[in-house]
């Protein structure tokens, strides 16, 4: 049996990373190919070297561009590696373009697919990585859902039962096997002059979100907002693609410390030591829950609705006065939820279906 896992960009190689563990751990015959999404150091190599990931045997450096070009990029790419390699099994996380492409180029030779992390669904296809969901969805073989919940939505689909596995996330993996190190490994919040539970930490990437001018500014009035009513620093590790459009907008935001996107483990030490959490990514309303840390998404609607059921998590879209009103709700609920994600052996399970052991 021999294994491809596709990895893109930030999201996809934190949480691959439980599943090439185990495969590493079991000896297995499997190589990783990146299809190059990400590039830059602190989105793609800072994390193979946190995470003690084996080198990437394939880089197509397919880089940035618009959604067809990158997406045409990735098919070309992937077709003439898996031509090569003859794998029995590719395996994909998430929702983003290398995805979908990944899987596409894939299923297109009958090249078994495995989709890490699917099922969910935020039913709004403006946005990309909701296409992406679907249609790597509907041409999987193993379709690994986080949750019960992802599972019905798979079935409501017509998708067969017998495909369908609950394994959790392999996120909660990923923060099992680091939370320790990253407390360990040096002092994040003394390097930013900040103190445990007395800030809020920000990221806002989403392409809805800061492709627009009026509804990026208005995210950023709000976020000023709260920090002027709390007077606690607002940390925003800022994505190169919301640095861009916001120099291109001319946006200025007030009371807001940017930084650069920031290493897993330091990310994992400000995400645990925050008051609140206000976020578009995916990944960092899973965190936030599992860490326990209250979380405002900055977003008309999300994938994640478990979050939203445990109470961890509220949506407070765009509207400065929301988002206000928001943090002030979540700031006063307990954080005494569940962890709906699993229990972090999601990479292990995953691994003995794909080898059927
Ligand atoms: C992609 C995913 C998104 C995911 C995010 C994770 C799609 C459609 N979107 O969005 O779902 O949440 O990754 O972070 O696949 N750039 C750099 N360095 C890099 C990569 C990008 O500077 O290493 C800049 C470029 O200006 C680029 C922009 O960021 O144009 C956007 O990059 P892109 O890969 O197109 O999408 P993301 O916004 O990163
Ligand atoms: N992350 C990080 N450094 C940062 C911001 C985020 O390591 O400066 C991690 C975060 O812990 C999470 C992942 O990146 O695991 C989320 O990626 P992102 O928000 O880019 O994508 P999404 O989850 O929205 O697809």
């Amino acid at each position: 049996m021999k294994i491809t896992i596709i990895v893109g960009t930030r999201p996809e190689i934190i949480k691959m990373a439980p599943v090439i563990r185990e495969l590493e751990k079991r000896q297995e015959n499997y190589f990783i190919l990146h299809t190059g999404q990400h590039y830059s150091y602190n989105l793609d190599r800072v994390f193979f070297e946190q995470l003690g990931l084996p080198p990437s045997k394939y880089n197509l450096e397919v880089g940035s561009g618009s959604p067809a070009k990158q997406t045409a990029r990735i098919l070309i790419g992937v077709e003439k590696v898996l031509q090569q390699e003859s794998p029995d099994v590719v395996l994909v996380e998430g929702d983003t373009n290398s995805v979908l492409a990944g899987a596409l180029a894939a299923v297109k030779l009958h090249i078994k697919v495995g989709h890490v992390e699917a099922g969910l669904r935020s039913y709004d296809k403006n946005m990309p990585e909701e296409i992406n969901r679907m249609l790597t969805d509907h041409c999987s073989d193993y379709l690994f859902a986080p949750t019960e919940k992802a599972k019905e939505i798979l079935l409501n689909e017509g998708i067969l039962k017998e495909k369908i596995f609950v394994t959790g996330n392999t996120i909660v993996d990923t923060i099992y096997q680091n939370l320790e190190i990253a407390r360990e490994s040096g002092n994040t919040l003394g390097s930013l002059h900040l103190k445990p539970k007395q800030y809020f930490l920000v990221t806002v990437h989403r392409q809805e979100n800061v492709d627009n001018r009026a509804r990026f500014a208005s995210i950023l009035e709000g976020l000023g907002r709260v920090a002027a009513e709390f007077e606690m620093p607002v940390i925003y590790p800022i994505h190169p693609r919301s640095r861009k459009t916001m120099a291109e907008f001319g946006l200025q935001p007030r009371g807001l410390k940017l930084i650069e996107p920031i290493d897993f483990l330091s990310f994992l030490q400000l995400e645990s030591s925050a008051r609140l959490i206000l976020t578009d990514s995916g990944g960092v309303q899973e965190e936030a829950c599992i860490l326990s840390v209250p979380c405002v998404t900055l977003r008309d609607n999300t994938e994640r609705p478990e979050t939203l059921e445990v109470g961890s998590n509220i949506l407070a879209g765009a509207v400065p006065e929301k988002i206000l009103k928001c943090l002030k709700t979540m700031l006063g609920r307990e954080n005494n939820w569940r962890n709906p994600f699993g229990d972090g052996d999601a990479g292990e399970r995953i691994a003995r279906l794909i080898m059927g052991v």
